[in-house]
């Protein structure tokens, strides 16, 4: 091999630093917003044993090949692809795929900015003290009022997505990162301390029940895709950011061993929400498939009713608000870069065109619920249907190329020395699960909920 290429933008200082960054990306409203309604929509048990299964055969390979492609091309994602392909002898129009998993990166920011919106108004209502005591009803009607305000939606997307591209355009302030490593902690204790209030309403075995019993006949094929989308989503996988967070991992860290941190440190999070709010979801007799407002109804009716409720909301909301906004700048950074290396644009343009886009299409979200709900596509409305769209489709496809990429088209000696197993049957099953039982599944799974099998 060439001499190891090196990155242009610099180098993460240690590996903890790596993993400390995509930990924060993987762990977001994904862990705590999304995978307790699409398990509640999707009838529990059964749900999350597929999500699991998909997370350890299909996600972690995959978490350590994005982050592979990335060290190995040490640029943005589309570019490191290409150079890749290019150096393999193979066509660099795999540079598509990348260029793919940044669009997907940026449609995702464009809803993920307004449901962070929700949390930032949740913060100045729980410091408000609007909770105390909050029947289910009173809690419900807050909600409504909320997204049923196209200008309150706006407002707090615009806020969002304005901090995003404030810190991505001045680059991310070292503040940040020392930040997260104390709230990312605190935010862990927090949801400790409601899993405890959850003990305590009485319900909490039902809400064990719900999460693990498997019920298979409950499971649809459309679930099993939801399940997968998920697993990619919740990871980050497939939207640009991981492969460029490799691009500055040192090349002595082990890819392998980070990798499975960040698949088990996200994991645990979702499904210590899914401890967290169920048990509160039955004990006041809401319904588990509420959609996305599940945990914005639930989870105030807690904090009403404990001791110090408005402090603890106020403060869980923060760190909520943080762990998206720690996301929605690594998913707005790979557009970025794509502009500036490929458009040549100063950081700041590149920031202005790529932000003032997503927060335009962010509008869409905005409307799905007020104004635009009536406007639908297949019986989803805007919001709906983009997140169909990038996690059910985009994510699974683009997953499905870049494994076949680094399975069959990278030449083996180079993805062994990278990967750096000890032991060659870890490096066998790597390839087997990544060129074989991955793509298989992936299509068979999609191909099933869309209904062609
Ligand atoms: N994993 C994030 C979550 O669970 C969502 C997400 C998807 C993401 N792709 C990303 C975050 C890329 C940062 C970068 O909420």
């Amino acid at each position: 091999m060439a001499e190891p290429r090196t990155s242009i933008h610099g180098l993460w200082s240690s590996r903890w630093a790596f993993i400390l960054a995509a930990t924060g990306a993987a762990v977001g409203l994904g862990n705590i917003w999304k995978f307790p309604y699409i398990a509640g929509q999707n009838g529990g048990g059964a749900f999350v044993i597929v999500y699991l299964i998909c997370i350890a055969f299909i996600g972690l390979p995959l978490l350590m090949t994005e982050i592979m492609i990335g060290r190995m091309g040490r640029q943005n994602p589309s570019n490191s692809m290409g150079t890749l392909a290019v150096e393999a002898n193979v066509s660099r129009h795999w540079h598509w795929v990348g260029l793919i998993t940044v669009i997907t990166g940026a449609l995702i920011l464009s809803y993920y900015s307004v449901i962070a919106g929700w949390a930032v108004d949740y913060v100045f209502q729980s410091a408000a003290g609007h909770f105390t005591d909050g029947t289910v009803a009173h809690i419900n009607g807050l909600f409504t009022s909320l997204i049923s305000s196209p200008t309150r939606l706006l407002f707090w997307h615009s806020c969002v997505m304005g901090a995003t591209m404030g810190v991505v355009a001045f680059g991310v302030e070292k503040g940040l990162e020392r930040a997260v490593k104390y709230l990312f902690p605190t935010m862990l204790v927090l949801l400790l301390l409601i899993v405890a209030y959850s003990i305590d309403t009485g319900y909490f075995s039902q809400g064990v029940n719900f999460l693990f019993h498997m019920n298979f006949h409950a499971l649809k094929p459309s679930s099993v895709l939801v399940a997968m989308g998920h697993a990619f989503f919740t990871l980050s996988i497939a939207t640009g950011s991981i492969m460029m967070y490799g691009a500055y991992l040192p090349a002595e860290a082990s890819i392998p061993k980070a990798a499975a941190f960040i698949v088990i440190a996200d994991t645990l999070v979702a499904l210590v929400a899914g401890l967290a709010i169920f048990p509160i979801v039955f004990a006041h007799g809401l319904q588990p498939g509420a959609g996305p407002g599940l945990i914005f109804k639930s989870l105030p009716i807690a904090f009403g009713h404990m001791p110090f409720g408005e402090v603890f909301a106020t403060i869980f909301f923060v760190m909520l608000v943080f762990a998206a906004f720690t996301s929605a700048i690594s998913l707005l950074e790979p557009s970025v870069a794509w502009l500036i290396e490929n458009m040549h644009m100063t950081r700041f343009k590149a920031t202005g065109i790529a932000g003032g886009i997503i927060w335009f299409v962010g509008l869409g979200t905005v409307f799905s619920f007020n104004i635009g709900d009536k406007i639908t596509f297949l019986g989803k409305n805007f919001f709906d249907s983009l997140d169909y769209l990038t996690a059910n489709i985009m994510l699974p496809l683009s997953g499905l190329l870049i494994a076949l990429f680094a399975a069959w088209r990278l030449k083996k000696a180079t993805t062994l020395n990278e990967l750096n197993f000890k032991n060659g049957i870890y490096y066998k099953s790597w390839r087997i699960v990544l060129g074989v039982v991955a793509p298989i599944g992936i299509s068979l799974v999609f191909l099933g909920a869309i209904g062609l099998l």
